[in-house]
């Protein structure tokens, strides 16, 4: 029995501070301790001592468990700390290494040619008026000198909400509320959002004007082109020509659209142009007297010029863009381009 208690002890001591990880440990604690284990069996020979031997013997027994348990305890601890440590060492932060790049946000190029233009007109006196993008049909025509049935409604295809209001197809509704609400000399410029039924690479349902407004008196046909002038060559560049072709528009008279030399080929010929050396920016004319009837200004004291421009338009000419649908497709790539 002395023999067998010794073995196991030494055997204990050699093979428990070998074990190179807690599963091993484990393992080695069944070997000894476990109910098939080697103390175990050795508790079971003590009923074949003689009695008188058996407590003696039986508490060395009890006296080796205790030392095994100790050696294993004391060697698990060690093992949790060794792999705990390794666990640290793998997983540790290399701050050396560049961190994830975050990407910054810009403005949206609209808005930024939106802010750029203000800025040129409200260098000559022009300031920001808006109104809401549900109008009646009051505001959005019929004060404009559009009545119903009148063909120059067909020139915009109008997404209706009710019978009497509609998605505003144009900015020129904010000239009917301005000159509602303020008293001559007027001089606006209104950015905003409007809405047609329409949509291909040039067109698209809800894209972006800006209206100008100017009432005041002796205004002529020579205050419009001087305005639009000065802005043309102000956004786009010193050497751009602007060119009046006249028009149609039921709220001027007389009405010109404006043109003005292809800013990307300089008036050679491009895709930009269609190779005719001019682009269209809007549509432009004197306050038509009717208008004024409508909101009860006396045409006979104040004269007015008006112009609505796409800015959408303005956009895709500066920057030689082909295709409107760009704008809202939130590309990063492509909105990259404008920080
Ligand atoms: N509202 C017109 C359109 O959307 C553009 C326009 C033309 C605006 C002439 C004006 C103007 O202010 O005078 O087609």
């Amino acid at each position: 029995m002395k023999q067998k208690i010794d073995e196991l002890l030494s055997q204990a001591n050699e093979k428990i501070k070998m074990v190179a990880d807690t599963k091993a440990l484990y393992d080695l604690k069944v070997f000894f301790l476990g109910k098939q284990g080697e103390v175990t069996a050795l508790m079971k020979e003590l009923g074949k001592l003689p009695k008188e031997e058996r407590p003696e013997w039986g508490q060395k027994i009890n006296a080796l468990k205790k030392q095994i348990s100790e050696l294993i305890d004391n060697q698990h601890k060690e093992l949790e700390l060794k792999e705990l440590n390794q666990q640290i060492e793998s997983e540790k932060l290399d701050l050396t290494l560049p961190g994830p790049q975050i990407e910054q946000g810009s403005r949206h190029p609209l808005s930024k040619v939106t802010e750029e233009i203000v800025e040129i007109l409200s260098r000559i006196g022009f300031s920001v008026r808006s109104g809401p993008m549900i109008e009646k049909d009051w505001y959005n025509f019929e004060a404009l000198n559009i009545p119903k049935d009148h063909p120059a409604r067909d020139m915009q295809d109008t997404f209706y909400i009710t019978e009497d209001h509609v998605l505003r197809t144009h900015t020129s509704p904010i000239q009917i509320h301005t000159m509602e609400n303020e008293k001559p000399p007027i001089r606006i410029l209104a950015p905003g959002s409007v809405f047609r039924c329409d949509s291909d690479i040039s067109h698209s349902p809800n894209f972006y004007q800006i209206e100008a407004l100017v009432v005041d008196q002796k205004v002529s046909m020579a205050d419009l082109k001087g305005t639009i002038s000065y802005f043309v060559k102000e956004f786009f560049g010193e050497e751009i020509k602007t060119r009046f072709r006249p028009s149609f528009f039921p709220f001027t008279e007389p009405s010109a659209e404006v043109d003005c030399s292809c800013p990307i080929c300089k008036g050679k010929g491009c895709r930009t142009c269609k190779d005719t050396g001019w682009v269209e920016i809007g549509g432009s004319g004197l306050v038509n007297p009717k208008v004024f009837d409508y909101v009860k200004i006396d045409s006979k004291q104040w004269q007015g010029y008006a112009f609505g421009f796409g800015i959408e338009r303005m956009a895709m000419i500066k920057y030689g863009i082909d295709d409107i649908r760009l704008f809202n497709e939130n590309h990063i790539d492509f909105l990259k381009q404008f920080q």
